[in-house]
């Protein structure tokens, strides 16, 4: 046995995920997080191999967009497909569902009847479709409270961690299994899309517990979830890391070895329950010296380039650098693809085989 398929196995025997809402990657143990990203690898090895073609045979995963998505749909259903069952994609707005301006069915009783058919329910909630943050992790949970099947996120307000997943997997394929010590600049892209928080709050939360170094940076007055960023700031410390928040566009380049850059919208995005998009893109286009650059890029560490996608090109970053040498932005896009595969093979199927 090779010592990759040793490691599979040990993974996966020292977890049961089977049943495990995952909404954010906080609530799970690193074990859990390292046994997704081993058999990911795994079945990005063997994509079609037979030991995963037939792991969710018969089944069907329910799939809620409230918002538009490229990546997360297309690798959701390629996802099913090649686990042998099915992604089926609903347009809340037709399912009659209860809000706090129409009447309509509950929440328990839509995930409770779901629970019946399906396997899994993935949901995306975001920007425009809640007055407030915090609105679309609620609803997460409040499906998870009621639904005796897997809920995932496929991204919401706060977080989006199958992309931070995938992030993780990228780097480690680039950089080596251990991510301990390397410098992370994660900042802050000048742009016209007014983005959520979900992938930089995700890509805080496992890149510091990852062990790596990190430089928060990003102009005044577009400060992250406080509660996110102290436990970042936690994980650096007890990995013996540096943590550091800068406001100045060029600091934090310096020997990086490795750039994110998104852009996010300010904590002032939402005001009296309105989602306020067209202020957001007027002020953030305010701050063209922000764009990442190949110049900003000349005194890094050889840095990889990483986006969770889609980019705004021209503003968040130059294309040079988005379609650079160390831009490792379509391999991270592809892994979404088989961290969902582990997700779904781990929690929606008792077939995977490792002997449970
Ligand atoms: N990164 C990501 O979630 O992409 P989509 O919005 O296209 O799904």
């Amino acid at each position: 046995m090779e010592n990759s398929e040793i490691l599979l196995r040990d993974s996966l025997k020292a977890v049961n995920l089977f049943g495990k809402d995952l909404i954010c990657t906080r609530d799970w143990k690193m074990e859990e997080i390292k046994a997704v990203l081993e058999l990911a690898k795994d079945m990005k090895k063997n994509r079609f191999s037979s030991r995963y073609t037939g792991v969710l045979k018969n089944r069907t995963f329910f799939m809620f967009f409230y918002n538009p998505s490229v990546r997360t749909r297309q690798s959701f259903e390629c996802a099913a497909t090649e686990l042998g069952g099915h992604a089926q994609y609903l347009e809340p707005g037709g399912m009659r569902l209860k809000t706090k301006k129409s009447a309509g069915e509950t929440i328990e009783d839509a995930a409770r009847i779901m629970s019946r058919y399906a396997c899994g329910i993935g949901i995306r909630i975001l920007e425009n479709k809640l007055s407030c943050y915090g609105e679309g992790e609620n609803l997460l949970r409040e499906y998870a409270r009621w639904a005796d099947i897997p809920v995932v996120s496929m991204a919401h307000d706060k977080y989006h961690p199958c992309q931070g997943l995938a992030d993780i997997m990228g780097l480690q394929e680039h950089l080596g299994e251990s991510l301990k010590g390397k410098k992370l600049l994660l900042k802050w892209g000048h742009g016209a899309l007014a983005r959520s928080w979900c992938s930089v709050q995700e890509a805080l939360l496992l890149y510091s517990r990852f062990g790596m170094s990190i430089t928060l940076a990003y102009p005044e007055g577009y400060d992250l979830d406080p509660d996110v960023v102290e436990y970042a700031r936690q994980r650096c410390k007890e990995n013996e890391q540096k943590f550091e928040i800068t406001h100045n566009p060029v600091h934090g380049y310096k020997n990086a070895d490795v750039v994110y850059v998104r852009n996010w919208m300010s904590p002032n995005a939402y005001r009296d329950g309105e989602f306020r998009k067209e202020e957001e893109i007027e002020k953030a286009l305010r701050y063209a010296d922000w764009i990442c650059d190949t110049d900003k890029m000349k005194s890094t560490n050889n840095a990889l380039f990483i986006h969770p996608m889609p980019i705004d090109r021209g503003h968040e970053v130059a294309d040079e650098v988005a379609s650079g040498p160390r831009s490792i932005i379509y391999d991270v896009g592809e892994n979404r693809l088989h961290v969902q595969k582990a997700i779904m093979a781990l929690t929606m199927s008792d077939l995977i085989p490792d002997g449970r």
